[in-house]
């Protein structure tokens, strides 16, 4: 018997219960990236590479930021991202992951509370696991639940700091927290808000400043934008108060302990960001296809309560998910089914993502496959 039989018979057991995970090549019209604006390919993006080459900037960092890694472009990007997200000071990190478990990890303290949506992002649970404050948990987007959880804690004696951390856009969910909520149950306990922005960075807010762009300057709230949706790159901005920021730098081990990001990368970051504040043509053009999608959704296939570009259609059984999914892709549409354990089990659904690399008319013959295929594949 093979040395590595304990692994294969793991991969044969997901296979027989539908969870097998497996790579595919990218083809199909695009419905699962996170690309929204359509900037990962763009001319914008290229130009902005070669303008970067011809300056000289570097390719590579060539070690951690605290040794010979830290590049004039990092904090040129830095000083921009808080300028443009408002906000007193930005760490740039190799990506959202690494960002989440930076934040969650580093900045809540041993007595402290973490206070979570139940449907946070798998990055924000490992630095949960990898920090020393307690988590609990609170139903989806429940405010109250989230007060009351902050009050029995403080009944039963915690007396540490609270964090509150919750998701903007919901990435399999595609529906919003309700910020301004949660930033006042912050505000009435003294609390910290974590506000996770990556699928909301760049649709949501004024000129896709994020959706808690209102609160986010404030002392208690630490925000993420990730570089690599909406803003078309790679890399994880996380955005908070100078003193914050400060302990990320001292004490975050995938800050202090991993090469820099790289420096054209935060370059292009750059170009991405500038074109946000400058050009409301490519946002806009975004939010007027999530409209029509919704419509479309509507009118062909009779789904509801869309609130933002990431449109779940919960088929609920594993296999039946990935067979509507692979149907979809036959016809030539890029469309995945997530199933458990990235979401609940009984929940698996078709993620169905409307980004700029797609057209209007691609979006209702979309809809249109899906209304066929959800009749022919049996539930
Ligand atoms: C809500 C959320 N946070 C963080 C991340 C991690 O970001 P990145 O892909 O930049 O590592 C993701 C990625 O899927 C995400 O959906």
């Amino acid at each position: 018997m093979s040395g590595l039989a304990r692994q294969v018979r793991a991969l044969e057991a997901l296979e027989a219960r539908g969870r097998l995970r497996r790579l595919m090549p990218r083809t199909g019209a695009d419905f699962a990236s996170n690309d929204y604006l359509g900037l990962a390919g763009s001319d914008l993006l290229r130009q902005a590479a070669s303008d970067a080459l011809a300056r000289s900037v570097a390719v590579g960092a060539g070690g951690s930021r605290l040794l010979r890694g830290n590049d004039a472009e990092h904090e040129a990007l830095e000083a921009e991202a808080a300028a443009f997200f408002g906000t007193e000071r930005a760490l740039y990190l190799g990506g959202g992951f690494p960002a989440n478990l930076a934040i969650f990890s580093a900045l809540p303290q041993h007595g402290d509370l973490v206070l979570h949506d139940a449907l946070i992002h798998a990055s924000a649970h490992d630095g949960m696991r990898l920090g020393r404050a307690e988590a609990r948990s609170f139903p989806h987007n429940d405010v109250t639940a989230a007060e009351d959880a902050i009050r029995g804690w403080r009944n039963e004696g915690g007396t540490g700091q609270v964090w509150i951390a919750a998701e903007a856009v919901y990435s399999m969910d595609g529906d919003l927290a309700p910020v301004a909520d949660l930033a006042a149950v912050a505000e009435r306990h003294e609390a910290m808000l974590i506000v996770d922005e990556a699928h909301a960075t760049g649709l949501f807010g004024p000129e896709g400043r994020g959706l808690a762009h209102a609160v986010a300057g404030r002392e208690n709230v630490v925000s993420l934008h990730t570089g690599g949706k909406a803003l078309g790159v790679h890399g994880g901005l996380v955005t908070a108060a100078a003193p914050l920021v400060d302990m990320l730098v001292n004490k975050a081990r995938s800050f202090i302990y991993a090469t820099a990001p790289s420096p054209l990368n935060a370059a292009l970051l750059r170009a991405s960001l500038s074109d946000l504040a400058t050009n409301p043509a490519r946002r806009e053009a975004a939010l007027a296809l999530r409209a029509q999608a919704h419509e479309a959704a509507r009118a062909l296939c009779g789904l509801h309560g869309f609130e933002s570009q990431i449109l779940p259609v919960i088929l609920g059984d594993d296999r039946r998910t990935m067979a509507v999914a692979e149907a979809l892709q036959s016809r030539g549409f890029d469309v995945r089914g997530i199933r458990p354990p990235t979401v609940p089990r009984g929940t698996s659904r078709l993620r169905i993502s409307i980004t700029l690399n797609t057209s209007a008319e691609v979006v209702t013959d979309l809809f249109t496959a899906l209304a066929e295929i959800t009749e022919a594949v049996p539930a």
